[in-house]
């Protein structure tokens, strides 16, 4: 048996294969765009892998999804596939609405006309696993409850508003033709491998490249931050024992407001790497002008993970932010290898014309 990976050159699709061949035998068919997100360095520890077969095309492409499925025998298919930042959302929303809103119906159309070839045994076993986000759910007043699989949708940018769509869709292609789907709504990851363009591995970056690191507005908004290997072990848990047609939250409670994200970082790698000065990497924060329609807080309830499939984090978000910052510590070759070209354009674009800032 195999599965199908969409996505996993990128952050979290490229954590979750490694994580998976390091704790299973089962193969892994990786299909990735390789947009400007997606990097097959970060699964050069797999290279030459025979369990690891890695395939570049779209998942719009219905054809070679259908040819994949059959020709690999896949038993259930998790799809991260996604544009997924806020930002380029707001800057150019085309390719999130094709990726996220198309690109699964048309995942989804691949996926229905394979699972209802299958035998009978087959297609009950079979499982399709939507990788989703918290910020479906929108933003949260201050002493608003974290938001639980009930709470209404109510996505405010064009990223979190295509990923709705494509819950949407997903939870359609059950209850219409029941494809045996499972959805999954996360908060923020953080961890290796993560593109500098996100908050955390750009604060690292910029702090020891010696550049202000931006915060937008007042810098109190919140997020619900999970090291990204608790998210693989929940994705794995939920593909197990997850019952086809519901959702599961996943999120640690640890919500954070940015500034005090950046002093945490900053405060890591002062210990770890101080500034020749000795001044505090802090020193570089530099608020700019927000973002629009900058939503306030995201917090999670993923008590039902908990309690249905007995899901817990491993890590606190203490622990993990040590992790990653020693990780891009040791890892400057990774990032330099993504900080180049497209990147430069475009933080340039992004900062210095809009926000004033680096
Ligand atoms: P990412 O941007 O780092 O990676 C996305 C990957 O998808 C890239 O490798 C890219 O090349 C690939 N891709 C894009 N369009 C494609 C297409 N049409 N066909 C095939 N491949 C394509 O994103 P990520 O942070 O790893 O997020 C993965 C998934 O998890 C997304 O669905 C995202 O919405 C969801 N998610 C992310 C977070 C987070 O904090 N990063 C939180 C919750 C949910
Ligand atoms: P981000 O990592 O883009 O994730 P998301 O928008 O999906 O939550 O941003 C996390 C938070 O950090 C968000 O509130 C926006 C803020 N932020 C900054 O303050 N400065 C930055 O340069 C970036 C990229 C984000």
């Amino acid at each position: 048996m195999t599965i199908l990976v969409t996505g996993g050159a990128g952050f979290i699709g490229s954590n979750f294969v490694l994580d998976w061949l390091a704790q299973h035998d089962e193969p892994v068919v990786n299909l990735d765009k390789l947009t400007y997100a997606g990097n097959l360095n970060n699964l050069a520890g797999i290279e030459g892998d025979p369990r690891h077969h890695f395939v570049r095309g779209d998942i719009g492409d219905g054809e070679l999804v259908g040819r994949l499925l059959r020709a690999h025998s896949v038993r259930a298919v998790l799809n991260l596939a996604a544009e997924s930042h806020v930002d380029r959302s707001i800057a150019g929303p085309a390719a999130f609405i094709e990726t996220n809103v198309a690109g699964t119906f048309r995942l989804l159309e691949a996926v229905r006309l394979y699972w209802g070839q299958l035998g009978q045994d087959r297609r009950q076993a079979f499982r399709f696993l939507h990788v989703s986000t918290d910020e479906v759910y929108g933003s949260l007043d201050a002493g608003a409850a974290a938001s639980d699989e009930e709470h209404r949708y109510a996505p405010n940018s064009p990223y979190s508003a295509s990923k709705a769509a494509s819950d949407h869709l997903v939870r359609a292609w059950h209850h219409t033709y029941g494809l045996p789907v499972l959805t999954t709504n996360c908060s923020n990851n953080y961890g290796p491998f993560h593109f500098p363009e996100k908050l955390i591995p750009l604060v690292i970056f910029n702090a020891l490249a010696g550049k202000p690191l931006p915060v937008y507005g007042d810098g109190r908004q919140v997020r619900d931050w999970l090291y990204v290997l608790d998210h693989c072990s929940a994705l794995r848990r939920v593909l197990e024992a997850g019952r086809p047609g519901e959702t599961y939250n996943i999120g640690s409670s640890n919500q954070v407001a940015n500034i005090d994200v950046v002093h945490a970082v900053c405060a890591v790698l002062d210990e770890l790497r101080p500034r020749p000065d000795g001044l505090s990497y802090a020193a570089q924060v530099s608020f700019v002008k927000d973002r629009p329609g900058h939503d306030r807080r995201y917090a999670v309830d993923a008590g039902k993970l908990e309690r249905e499939l007995g899901w817990r984090p491993a890590e606190m978000f203490e622990t993990g932010l040590r992790k990653t910052v020693v990780w891009y510590l040791a890892h400057g070759d990774w990032v330099r290898g993504v900080t180049s070209g497209a990147y430069r354009d475009w933080v340039a674009q992004h900062y210095a014309s809009e926000r004033g800032a680096p």
